[in-house]
């Protein structure tokens, strides 16, 4: 089996990106949003490729002392081999050599999957939106991991 590597995204990647995004979350961000996401300065994105397919992405914004993860998604037949927390420990480590203190994240409370991913990587809830997902009133969480500094 092809090794998985973790490398900041490039152009060409965009629609193996957004194919990803399509069917992995209920608002998937547009093929031009997650572009437009990609050129901005200020994004901290990763993706995961094994061979040459993009099997997972992990698109983030930081502010400051803060970055916040906007999308995280793993291709469903790829899923449960650890791509999504290399993605997020590859993250965390670039944030901590940018003097990145927190990293922020919101998770739908139904999504156990999720939940136990960012927990198992010690984030912990800060605060929760009561029914902010409109279409089915689940809860929001907001999770956030405090990041070591690398000196
Ligand atoms: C959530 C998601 C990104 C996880 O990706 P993944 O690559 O499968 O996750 P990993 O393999 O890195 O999992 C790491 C740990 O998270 C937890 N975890 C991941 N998927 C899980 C599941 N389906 N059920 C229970 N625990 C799970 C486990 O503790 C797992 O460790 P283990 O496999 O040793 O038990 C993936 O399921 C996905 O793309 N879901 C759709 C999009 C989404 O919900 N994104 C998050 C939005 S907040």
């Amino acid at each position: 089996m092809a090794t998985t590597i973790i490398r900041t995204p490039v152009a060409e990647d965009l629609p193996a990106i957004a194919a990803i995004e399509s069917v992995s979350d209920a608002e998937p961000w547009s093929p031009d949003a997650l572009a437009s996401h990609l050129a901005q300065v200020h994004a901290l994105d990763a993706v995961a490729e094994s061979g040459s397919t993009i099997i997972g992405f992990v698109c983030c914004g930081f502010a400051g002392d803060d970055l916040e993860v906007y999308k995280l998604a793993v291709d469903a037949s790829w899923r449960r081999k650890g791509v999504a927390a290399s993605l997020l420990r590859h993250i965390i480590g670039i944030a901590s050599k940018k003097g990145i203190r927190r990293v922020y994240l919101e998770v739908a409370r139904s999504n156990a999957a999720a939940l136990r991913l960012y927990e198992g990587l010690g984030f912990e809830e800060s605060y929760r939106r009561r029914n902010y997902y409109g279409a089915h009133g689940d809860d929001a969480l907001v999770m956030s991991l405090a990041v070591a500094s690398s000196g």
